[in-house]
C-alpha cells in the first residue's frame, strides 16, 4: 500500500526521540517527511515503527547530540530529504543521569552544535524548538558578563569559558542548572543572526515537571525534593508531555508567526511559588550551588532556601 503519492514533501525533524519531542511532532508533522535522531538505536526503531503504521515516511539516523560531526551529519541528512521545516531539539541528561562534564557537553555545547547547524538548512518561514527547562530560572547561574560569553563564544570553544571550567561546575544539579539557562540565551542569539537571516523562528520551552523516563530518574534519587516541589506547585500536581506537545504545536504554528528568540515557561507555577517564597529549595541543593552564589553574590536570588 502506498499512503503518500505527494514528492517534495517539508521534514520534519526531531532530535532525541523521547517522550516530550514526540508527543510534539505528532501535533505538527502531517503531510511531512519525518526525521528522527537519537543515541538508542532500540529508541529509533521504536518510534519508526510507531510512526510509519500511522501512514508517514519516515527516517532515522544514529546520533549522539554531544558530537559536532554528528549533529552536522544530521543536519545534512535532513536537508538531503526535503525543505526542513520544523526542526525539536529534546536531547539532553538530567542530574540523575550524568556527571556534570557530560551534562554541559551534551545540554549546553550539544545544543550550540545543534543551532548551528540546523542555522544552515532551516527553511525560510520553518519554526524550531529547543527543550529547556524551569532550572533555567532558579537562580542567576551566570553573570551579565558570562551571558554574553556563552551567546558569542563559538560552540568548539564553550568548554573552554572559565564559568564552565569543572571549579565553578562542581556537581551535576549545577551544571544543569547552568546548561538550561544557557539555552535561553543560545535561542536569543541564533534567532538574531543564522536562523532570523534565513526567516526562521527558534524559541525554547521551559517544562516544569512532566512525566517522563528522565523525570522517573530524578524521582528515584530525590523523591522527597520532587514531592514537595509538586505539592507547592499552584496547580498542584505534575505536568504530563502532552501540555508540553500543545505548548510545542503553538510555538511551532503560524499561530506564533511574531514569536522568536523566546522562552515559554511551561511549569504550572512552579517558579512563580518559588519567586514568592512559597517554595523553598532544600539546604542541600543549596549547598550543592553554592559556587555559583560565591561567584554572583551581588545578584539578586530568584527563590529563597529553606535552613
Ligand atoms: N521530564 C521533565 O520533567 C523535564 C523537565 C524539564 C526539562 N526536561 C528536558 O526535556 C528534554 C527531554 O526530556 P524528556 O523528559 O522528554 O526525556 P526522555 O528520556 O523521554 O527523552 C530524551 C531522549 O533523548 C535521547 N538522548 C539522550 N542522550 C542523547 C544523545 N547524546 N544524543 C541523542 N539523543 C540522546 C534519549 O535516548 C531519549 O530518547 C531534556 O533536555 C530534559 O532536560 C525534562
Amino acid at each position: 500500500m502506498i499512503f503518500d503519492r505527494n514528492n517534495n514533501r517539508d521534514v520534519a525533524v526531531l532530535l532525541g526521540a523521547g517522550s516530550m519531542g514526540t508527543t510534539i511532532l505528532r501535533r505538527v508533522c502531517a503531510g511531512m517527511t519525518i526525521l528522527f535522531g537519537d543515541i538508542s538505536e532500540k529508541r529509533l526503531d521504536e518510534v519508526k515503527k510507531e510512526y510509519e503504521s500511522y501512514g508517514y515516511a519516515v527516517e532515522t539516523q544514529l546520533v549522539d547530540a554531544a558530537s559536532r560531526d554528528s549533529i552536522e551529519a544530521f543536519a545534512q541528512k535532513a536537508a538531503s530529504l526535503g525543505s526542513v521545516k520544523y526542526y525539536i531539539h529534546t536531547a539532553g541528561a538530567s542530574p540523575n543521569q550524568a556527571p556534570p562534564e557530560k551534562i554541559i557537553a551534551l545540554d549546553l555545547v550539544g545544543s550550540a552544535y545543534a543551532l548551528d547547524a540546523f542555522g544552515k538548512v532551516m527553511a525560510a518561514g520553518g519554526a524550531g524548538l529547543l527543550i529547556s527547562s524551569q532550572t533555567g530560572y532558579m537562580f542567576p547561574p551566570l553573570s551579565q558578563e558570562e551571558e554574553m560569553q556563552i551567546m558569542t563564544t563559538p560552540p568548539d570553544k564553550l568548554a573552554e569559558l572559565p564559568c564552565l571550567s569543572n571549579e565553578r561546575i562542581t556537581n551535576s544539579g549545577t551544571a544543569y542548572i547552568v546548561a538550561k539557562k544557557a539555552n535561553h540565551l543560545q535561542v536569543q542569539y541564533a534567532a538574531t543572526h543564522e536562523w532570523g537571516k534565513r526567516g526562521a523562528r527558534i524559541n525554547t520551552i521551559s517544562p516544569g515537571i512532566i512525566i517522563t523516563p528522565l523525570a522517573y530518574d530524578e524521582f528515584s534519587a530525590n523523591g522527597e525534593g520532587y514531592q514537595r516541589m509538586i505539592d507547592a506547585t499552584p496547580m498542584r500536581r505534575v505536568g504530563s508531555p502532552d501540555e508540553i506537545g500543545a505548548a510545542g504545536a503553538f510555538l511551532l504554528s503560524d499561530a506564533a508567526s511574531y514569536i522568536t528568540g523566546t522562552d515559554l515557561l511551561v511549569d504550572g507555577g512552579t517558579i512563580a511559588a518559588m519567586k514568592n517564597g512559597q517554595f523553598q529549595l532544600g539546604l542541600s541543593v543549596l549547598r550543592k550551588s553554592l559556587n555559583i552564589l560565591k561567584q554572583n553574590r551581588k545578584l539578586p536570588i530568584v527563590g529563597s532556601f529553606r535552613s
